[in-house]
């Protein structure tokens, strides 16, 4: 039996292991919650905490970029939406955008990243993000860096995890959205189009208009015609419900005629690819053109974003947070962290980063939807007899 005062000096002396930890790509409700799990979780295991701020980019400028972390960084935020740590859509260190004589040039920075983590002393790394900063954190494990995902994005596209934090909020803020637009639209007899985020995946259309009573979903999983837009809404007018409210994902797309899109963007650490946006007020428009009522189009954009996440995705991301913490405890580098539930497990980055999940057409909210009378665009609208 050692005594306390030798106990407590070997302890001040063990050599502490040291974590990083970032995020990376658009933020998502949550986040957070996540840094605060994990950095929590990390300091019961006697570890430093390094925040990295920037994502991967923080590395290039350890200086002012990396801090260790404090107990006092981490209290307060675990309802907070963001990320303390910020975050970039920019600076994929294996394709990092420079300027050279005047033009710009991809360059594979990635070496410089991995000397820069070997000279923080860094022992692994816990990389939160979407499929472009999980992408590159299975390349710099690749090369040696001993790193843990933990998967963020609110349109809940990857197939590895049955959901992510941030879909929640997502969903939620959309749905109170619709509940708020039923009383002006019926006010002056309109038809309300709102656009809702999810790049090509419906989810949160989908969840957000079942949940908020939409006449109308258009989700990029099934394509639709305006005229059975259009055949809802009259027949919506006809029974004497003189308002309607359409639900667009922003990927939803027309059956002739496909995707509406703005410039090509950054979308995800790096990624190059086009900025969706704008189908709701190209359906406003048809709508009005097809059928002459008064429509409005909405874009619900980065609110469905920002804000304090749900306590769903508080309760989903504090587990991540510790679940990522323990696979770094238990050395399974190249693992992210995933909900199977009602459990957490652990997959490998790569098999993770794949394939894109979207609505099947098997959902049974689609089949549930459509019954209640929802048209998805794709067919003439049921006959509804009252
Ligand atoms: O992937 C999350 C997401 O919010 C998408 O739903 C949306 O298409 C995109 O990011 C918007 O990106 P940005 O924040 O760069 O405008």
């Amino acid at each position: 039996m050692v005594d306390a005062a030798t106990h407590y000096t070997r302890v001040l002396n063990k050599p502490r292991k040291r974590v990083g930890i970032l995020t990376g790509g658009g933020d998502a409700p949550g986040l957070n919650a996540v840094i605060r799990a994990a950095v929590k979780t990390g300091f019961g295991f006697g570890w430093e905490m390094y925040g990295v701020r920037e994502g991967f980019e923080g590395f290039f400028d350890p200086e002012k970029k990396v801090k260790k972390l404090k107990d006092d960084d981490v209290a307060g935020i675990l309802h907070l939406g963001g990320t303390i740590l910020g975050t970039t859509n920019r600076g994929n260190p294996f394709e990092y955008e420079v300027i050279e004589d005047g033009k710009k040039v991809r360059k594979d920075r990635s070496d410089e990243l991995v000397g820069n983590f070997k000279e923080l002393g860094l022992d692994a790394l816990i990389a939160i993000g979407g499929d472009g900063s999980l992408a590159i954190a299975q390349q710099l494990f690749e090369k040696g860096v001993p790193v843990v995902g933990v998967p963020k994005t609110i349109d809940n596209d990857l197939s590895a995890t049955v959901v992510t934090f941030g879909f929640d909020t997502a969903v939620s803020r959309a749905t109170e959205a619709l509940d708020w637009l039923h009383s002006t639209a019926k006010s002056h007899e309109r038809v309300m189009v709102v656009e809702v985020m999810g790049r090509y995946a419906g989810w949160i259309a989908l969840n957000a208009g079942v949940s908020g009573g939409a006449d109308v979903i258009l989700i990029p999983e099934i394509p639709f015609r305006i005229e059975h837009v259009c055949e809802k809404i009259q027949q919506r007018y006809e029974i004497g419900r003189r308002f309607a409210i359409v639900v667009c994902a922003e990927g939803a797309t027309f059956a002739e005629g496909g995707l509406i899109h703005k410039e090509r963007a950054e979308v995800e650490a790096g990624r190059q690819e086009v900025l969706l946006g704008g189908i709701a007020e190209r359906v406003a428009a048809e709508i009005a053109n097809h059928t002459g009522r008064s429509c409005r189009h909405l874009v619900l954009g980065h609110l469905q974003r920002g804000g304090h996440p749900t306590t769903f995705d508080r309760l989903l991301a504090t587990r991540f947070g510790h679940a990522a913490a323990v696979l770094v405890r238990d050395g399974k580098f190249g693992n992210m962290v995933a909900l199977d539930p009602p459990d957490i497990k652990s997959v490998t980055i790569k098999e993770a980063i794949g394939e894109m999940k979207r609505v099947p057409a098997t959902s049974d909210v689609i089949a549930s939807a459509k019954d209640l009378g929802i048209s998805f665009g794709d067919e003439p609208p049921r006959t509804y007899y009252i």
